[in-house]
C-alpha cells in the first residue's frame, strides 16, 4: 500500500482527533513509508480532491483536542448521479489504497456504497448522538452528556432561586440517549424524549402538581426531537425548514415552545435554554480520548488486514469488528426498558 486516506464527516464530535491520531500512529507502526492524507471537510474533499498530507507532528496531541482537524461538512457524494461520478473518479485520481471514513449513518452510509461499488473503504463510529446501530458507545457522547450534565446542575440553582420552570433543550435528534442520560444525572424532574409521545397537558398537570405539593421549581430537559400530543395546541413548530444533503430538517427550538405553553397554562414564570452545539464543542472526556483511539487503532488494523467494508465498534469492553451494511441498517434508539427504569424513580 502506498496511499491511505482518512476523512471526517457529519456533526463533528470530541474525539475525531483521537482516531486519525490512532489510525496514523498504528498504520504507520507496519508501513512506515506509506503516505497518509487526511481529505479535508469529510466527503467534500474526496470530490473536490482536497487534502493535508499527514506527518507525525501533525498527530501528536490531537487527542486532546475537540473538533477536527481535517474539517467536516453533511456533503453527500451519493447525492446525485454526478456526484458518485465524481467520487469514483477523484478516488481513483487520488491514486488511494484505501481510505477510512469517520462519521455517524450518513457518512457511513456513503462509505458502505463505497464499499459495495468495489472501492476499498472502511469505517469508525462518530455521533454525540449516541444513535448508531451495532455500537454500544461512539465516542461524543459521554463529553455531551457531562456538559449537558453541568449545564443542569447549574440550572437547579436559578430555578429554584426565582421558583421557576426552566426548561433546557438538549441534542440528539431521533434518539433521547444525551437527554435522558444528562437528564437523569442532572436530576430533572421531567424528561422528555423523541422515542415517546407525551401529552402537553400532562407536563402542564405534573407542573403544576409540583407546585401544590410545595416544590419551588421544576427542570425539564427535553429533546431537540421530542414527540408531543399537542391535543390541537396550534404554532406548535420545532423544525426548521432547511434540509441538510442528506435530508434531515434542522431541528431546534422545542424548549421556547414549551416554555412558553407551560407559563400560559399553568401561570409560572418560566424560562428555557437551548445548549445547541456546546455540547459538541471543547476537549473530550477521559472516556471519550480513550475510545476515539482504540476505534483509530482497530480501523487502521482493518485496513492493514484489507477488510474492506468494515467498521469498528465497541462491544462491551471490546472492540469488534461489523459490517458497514449492517451497522447503517437502523438508528439505534433507547430500548423503552431503560426509558421504563430510570423513569420509574421520577
Ligand atoms: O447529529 C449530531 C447533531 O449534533 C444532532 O444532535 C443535531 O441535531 C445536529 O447534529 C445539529 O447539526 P448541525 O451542526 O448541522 O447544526
Amino acid at each position: 500500500m502506498k496511499k491511505i486516506g482518512i476523512l471526517t464527516g457529519g456533526g463533528d464530535a470530541p474525539g475525531l482527533n483521537g482516531v486519525i491520531k490512532g489510525a496514523y500512529l498504528r498504520i504507520k507502526r507496519d508501513l512506515p513509508n506509506v503516505e497518509m492524507i487526511g481529505l479535508l471537510e469529510g466527503w467534500k474533499g474526496l470530490l473536490e480532491k482536497k487534502y493535508i498530507v499527514l506527518k507525525d507532528e501533525d498527530v501528536k496531541e490531537i487527542h486532546k483536542e475537540g473538533g477536527t482537524i481535517l474539517g467536516s461538512s453533511r456533503t453527500n457524494p451519493y447525492k446525485s448521479e454526478e456526484t458518485i461520478k465524481k467520487a469514483h473518479q477523484s478516488f481513483k485520481e487520488l491514486g488511494l489504497d484505501a481510505l477510512i471514513a469517520v462519521g455517524g449513518e450518513d457518512t457511513l452510509g456513503a462509505a458502505n456504497k463505497l464499499a459495495k461499488d468495489g472501492f476499498p473503504v472502511v469505517g469508525a463510529p462518530k455521533t454525540i448522538d449516541n444513535d448508531l446501530n451495532v455500537t454500544d458507545y461512539t465516542f461524543g457522547f459521554d463529553t455531551a452528556v457531562n456538559i449537558a450534565m453541568e449545564a443542569i446542575d447549574r440550572l437547579h440553582t436559578t430555578a429554584k432561586s426565582h421558583r421557576r420552570v426552566m426548561v433546557v433543550e438538549i441534542m440528539g435528534r431521533h434518539a433521547g440517549w444525551i437527554t435522558l442520560w444528562a437528564g437523569t444525572a442532572g436530576g430533572a424532574h421531567i424528561i422528555l424524549l423523541p422515542e415517546e409521545t407525551t401529552k402537553l397537558t400532562d407536563i402542564a398537570e405534573f407542573v403544576k402538581k409540583r407546585k401544590e405539593k410545595g416544590e419551588l421549581y421544576t427542570l425539564i430537559a427535553v429533546s431537540e426531537g421530542a414527540i408531543f400530543d399537542t391535543g390541537g395546541v396550534s404554532n406548535f413548530v420545532f423544525e426548521d425548514a432547511k434540509v441538510d444533503e442528506f435530508g434531515h430538517v434542522r431541528l431546534g427550538g422545542i424548549a421556547k415552545q414549551l416554555a412558553k405553553y407551560i407559563e400560559e397554562v399553568t401561570g409560572i414564570e418560566s424560562r428555557y435554554v437551548v445548549l445547541g452545539h456546546i455540547q459538541r464543542g471543547g476537549s473530550p472526556t477521559a472516556f471519550d480520548r480513550v475510545l476515539s483511539l482504540r476505534f483509530g487503532i482497530n480501523v487502521g488494523e482493518l485496513v492493514l488486514r484489507k477488510e474492506w467494508g468494515k467498521m469498528v465498534a465497541l462491544r462491551g469492553t471490546e472492540i469488534v469488528a461489523v459490517s458497514l451494511e449492517e451497522a447503517v441498517q437502523e438508528l439505534k434508539t433507547v430500548p423503552h426498558k431503560i426509558i421504563n427504569e430510570l423513569k420509574s424513580i421520577l
